[in-house]
């Protein structure tokens, strides 16, 4: 059976036309029409319109940066972008004449890594996305956690920091504001700012503040000074990995996002930040800790996976 999945994203929306072994058979991308709830939709249904022509699709799973409902069709809240209460499934279903399952984006990109990725021979594993924000899933004894509302593994949003920076959530010192793309380019800058620890970033701040491509290539020249942003958000990451992990005792920890691109770079810092922190240090077993396979496609494979096993279910009546 093929489902379709769909990501939305702050800077594009992807689309994939996707089999049960959760190979992309046509996929399709766009920029992402700012952040109008009605843009968004238009170019949901058009890519879904065109990825199924010609296929018998079972169901539609669209991937979204939010707080979603445990009937996974309400967007009820998305801080890094404008949806408050936004009916999204019953909108696309009626404009689609397809089922649709809405899903937190790092839930469907976590489920893909559990499917297919780099989880697939465990039961129990946390994945924590960095990019804009800073999304987790969680997988306990096979299944994906969703919570008792639907709002579960928000893990961007546990609280590090008591009355720390303001957040898009309306609260503060989540750690998402200390674990984000947009944290790394702030110590980034601030390191410069301060002087700087690599020479390159300095210079490369006094011409203009630092984006994200100048702060990637710097990460990839190995400059000291990006290595320094680096390994203050894997301090970060690191430390909640460890409460984390007294709780959840995944046996993997899977990092995704934009960030993760510098690979071994980021997850040394995360692996020393949680070993001393875990509780029972040095008697506690230690996860692995490993960087997202599927990487850019993670979202509408998952995505997809999950709408094909919820329309399985219909058919079976369960
Ligand atoms: C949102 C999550 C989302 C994450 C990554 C967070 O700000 O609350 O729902 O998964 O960003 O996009
Ligand atoms: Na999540
Ligand atoms: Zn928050």
């Amino acid at each position: 059976m093929l489902a379709i999945g769909i990501d939305i994203g702050g800077t594009k929306i992807a689309g994939a036309l996707v089999d049960e072994d959760g190979a992309i058979l046509a996929e399709t991308r766009v920029p992402s029409p700012a952040s109008s709830a009605t843009l968004i939709e238009d170019s949901v249904v058009a890519m879904v319109q065109q990825l199924a022509a010609g296929h018998e699709v079972a169901g539609v799973g669209v991937a979204a940066a939010g707080f979603i409902d445990a009937a996974q069709s309400t967007v009820y809240y998305a801080p890094n972008l404008s949806w408050r209460n936004e009916p999204f499934e019953a909108k696309l279903t009626a404009r689609l004449g397809l089922p649709v399952v809405i899903e937190n984006d790092a839930n469907a990109a976590g489920w893909a890594e559990f499917r297919f990725g780099a989880g697939r021979l465990v039961s129990d594993m946390v994945v924590l996305t960095i990019g804009t924000g800073v999304g987790g899933a969680i997988v306990t004894g096979d299944a994906l956690f969703r919570g008792g509302f639907g709002v579960g593994a928000e893990i961007g949003h546990m609280r590090v920091v008591p009355g720390g920076l303001p957040c898009g959530c309306g609260q503060r010192g989540c750690i998402e504001q200390y674990a984000s793309g947009r944290a790394l380019l702030r110590y980034a800058n601030e390191l410069a700012d301060a002087g700087g620890i690599g020479q390159t970033l300095a210079e490369r701040r006094a011409a203009a503040p630092l984006d994200g491509a100048v702060l990637s290539e710097l990460i990839m020249a190995e400059d000291g000074g990006a290595l320094a942003a680096l390994r203050q958000l894997g301090g970060w990451i690191g430390q909640a990995s460890a409460s984390l992990g007294a709780i959840l005792d995944p046996q993997i920890f899977v990092i995704g996002g934009g960030v993760a691109q510098s690979g071994e770079l980021l997850l040394d810092p995360i692996r020393q930040a949680y070993i001393e922190h875990i509780p029972a240090r040095g008697y506690h077993p230690v996860p692995e800790f490993t960087i997202a396979e599927l990487v850019n496609d993670a979202g509408v494979v998952g995505a997809a996976d999950l709408a094909r096993i919820s329309a399985e279910r219909r058919l079976r009546g369960v």
